[in-house]
């Protein structure tokens, strides 16, 4: 009997997985009762577990709270609050109390472990306000303090785990996982919360925010990533943030406020729809969550910019930030013209893509293990424009067909829209396709890494070893064999760091030992100041800047230090090398 008792007890401490979207309240200003649950039924359809509402200080918004829990709780859903402390500055202890007072033990109110759980956006010069707040309401504590990095957020003391914005990639190049590692490393057993994000683009000078990251393909690879570092929570940034392109909800034309408050161009969300990126989050998050999940219902997804890239003005939309200490680039330098697609499959099945009169045939540069699961691809639409139509079929035979909107030249106001359209269509036809191995058996079998990392994580991450520390893992699957061991000693060369010391010894091990990274002598290492993984720093630090973005970063120095509404990660510096506290991570297995 003790035994039984035992383990129930043991099970009921055993935190759940969850995924949550951030579900910006003010947007919900206008919204009745019936909007709460129509967006709630939406996110249960998608096997989303709760809402985190961030509520800035004083928002007449935040009234809708109520209403937000009493559709929760009719719905079986829930949701708990998110503090923003840069929206409108920061929230007292005495706000922070009388909100929690309110809400915390209503039946809607998400749990874990036991514990209510709260989160922030931002706020680190508040954190000892959650010592006494953590103790009345005994709640689990999970910031987002970005700004400070993993190391320095642990360091103030109050935190339960923690939540990282750096959900985009810099530059044109493909989202890493290198932040994602240093807070995994520093929170050691505390749990970890994953931002996941299909896009960002904001023009919205009112609130001193102009730029766009890199999208692209980042919704399918940021999932595999999930996958692959198996972190206790997720968060989709955004359910509803408009303003800053990342919605996954559904457009709502009297939430549209952030448009005329932010002054922007014109309203740049408006028939651009993101919902089809919700098509297949019912497979990948019982994936995440569950280890496996099955395919009754095949079908496609696709998205693109529906202005070419250089058709008309940037509207003065840099890409990247230096808001946000970033090395500045046209922001058709760091986006493709390119239509992305993603295939829900139990079988492999091809995809044609028509712009304007022209055809196009797809191809997959991503196949899931076994043929079932999630394939991606993408095709160049470089030169044209027209109608967009994007077909799935098998042996000849249509299973879904996304009519999608026209790619012009002719853009709104002759100013570049870098948000993206996105649609889905599902097969009609039943299927019924589990995944062979379950993703606890599934092991890394496509990485890469950061320049000089690039080829020897890649090599090692197809054959499962894929340290985090140094490597970015973009695909499970079945183990392969490899290569068969040729009992060399590898080792980093000369001046290079412990980063590079597993992988040298597997790669050399297995038959790749490229002089650039690996040797077969033992020399002496060095010990870094910065990250292998700060790139953008060391360009700084190895050109010149160009005398426009010493301008610019002054610029912004200057007068966006104070972004109010902003949800970029602030000054989160995801590459300026505080995020690694200045020390390398050792490499772990995994
Ligand atoms: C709510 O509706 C009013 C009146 O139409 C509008 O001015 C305001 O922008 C709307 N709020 C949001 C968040 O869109
Ligand atoms: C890994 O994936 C990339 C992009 O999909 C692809 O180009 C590359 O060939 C793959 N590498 C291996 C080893 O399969
Ligand atoms: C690996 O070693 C085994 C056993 O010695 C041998 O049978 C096999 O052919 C080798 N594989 C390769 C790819 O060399």
């Amino acid at each position: 009997m003790w035994l039984f008792w035992l383990l129930t007890a043991l099970t009921c401490r055993v935190q759940a997985k969850a995924v949550f979207a951030h579900f910006m309240v003010t947007n919900s200003e206008n919204y009745t009762l019936a909007d709460w649950e129509s967006d709630i039924s939406l996110a249960v359809t998608a096997h989303i577990d709760a809402f985190a509402l961030n509520i800035a200080v004083g928002d007449t918004a935040n009234s809708q709270l109520a209403n937000a829990f009493t559709a929760a709780d009719s719905l079986d859903f829930k949701l708990f609050i998110s503090f923003d402390y840069a929206g409108n500055g920061a929230w007292s202890q005495d706000e922070v109390y009388d909100i929690l007072s309110e809400y915390i033990d209503l039946d809607a109110y998400y749990i874990t472990d036991d514990q209510p759980l709260v989160s922030t956006f931002e706020g680190p010069a508040n954190a000892a306000d959650w010592t006494y707040l953590k103790e009345y309401f005994n709640c689990m504590f999970i910031p987002d303090w970005s700004s400070l990095g993993a190391k320095a957020a642990l360091e103030l003391g109050t935190a339960d785990g923690l939540f990282s914005w750096a959900a985009w990639p810099w530059g044109d190049t493909e989202m890493n996982t290198y932040t994602d590692a240093s807070y995994i490393q520093y929170l050691d057993d505390l749990p970890y919360m994953m931002a996941v994000s299909p896009w960002f683009f904001t023009n919205l000078p009112g609130y001193n925010k102009n730029w766009l990251w890199r999208g692209d393909h980042l919704w399918y690879e940021r999932w595999n990533q999930v996958l692959f570092l198996d972190p206790p929570f997720v968060e989709i940034i955004s359910w509803n943030d408009y303003g800053e392109s990342h919605y996954i909800g559904p457009l709502r034309d009297y939430a549209f406020a952030a448009f005329s408050i932010g002054e922007a161009p014109y309203n740049y969300a408006d028939e651009m729809p993101h919902d089809g990126w919700r098509a297949f989050l019912p497979y990948m998050i019982d994936l995440y969550k569950e280890g496996t999940a099955t395919i009754t219902q095949e079908g496609i997804v696709a998205w693109y910019r529906v202005n070419p890239k250089t058709a008309c003005d940037t509207g003065d939309t840099s890409g990247n930030t230096a808001s946000e200490l970033q090395l500045e680039f046209e922001p058709y330098d760091i986006v493709d013209d390119e239509i992305m697609y993603s295939a829900l499959l139990g079988s492999t099945a091809d995809v044609t893509v028509t712009v304007g009169d022209t055809e196009l045939t797809g191809a997959w540069t991503s196949t899931p293990d076994g043929g079932i699961g999630i394939y991606h691809g993408s095709v160049s639409f470089s030169g044209l424009t027209g109608d967009v139509t994007v077909v799935l079929s098998r042996d000849g035979a249509s299973l879904a067909t996304v009519a999608g909107k026209a790619i012009t030249s002719d853009c709104t106001d002759d100013i570049e829209n870098w948000n993206a359209w996105v649609g889905s269509a599902l097969s009609s036809a039943t299927v019924s396709a589990t995944p062979a191995l379950s993703v606890s058996d599934q092991v890394c079998v496509n990485g890469t890494g950061w320049e000089n990392f690039e080829g020897i994580c890649g090599f090692a991450c197809e054959y499962g070893y894929c340290p985090v520390s140094a490597c970015t893992c973009n695909l499970m699957g079945a183990q392969k064999t490899a290569p068969n061991a040729t009992g060399v000693e590898g080792y980093p060369i000369a001046g290079e760091d412990a980063s590079y010391d597993g992988l040298c010894s597997y790669d050399c091990n297995h038959g790749y030992c490229p002089p650039s990274a690996c040797s077969t002598v033992s020399a002496a290492l060095s010990t870094p100041t910065v990250s292998d993984f700060t790139l953008p720093r060391h360009r700084y630090g190895s050109i010149p800047a160009p005398a426009s973005l010493v301008h610019n970063l002054q610029y912004h120095l200057h007068t966006k230090l104070c972004r109010p509404n902003s949800h970029g990660p602030p000054f989160s510096l995801a590459f300026s090398g505080r995020y690694y506290g200045g020390s390398s991570p050792t490499p772990v297995k995994k």
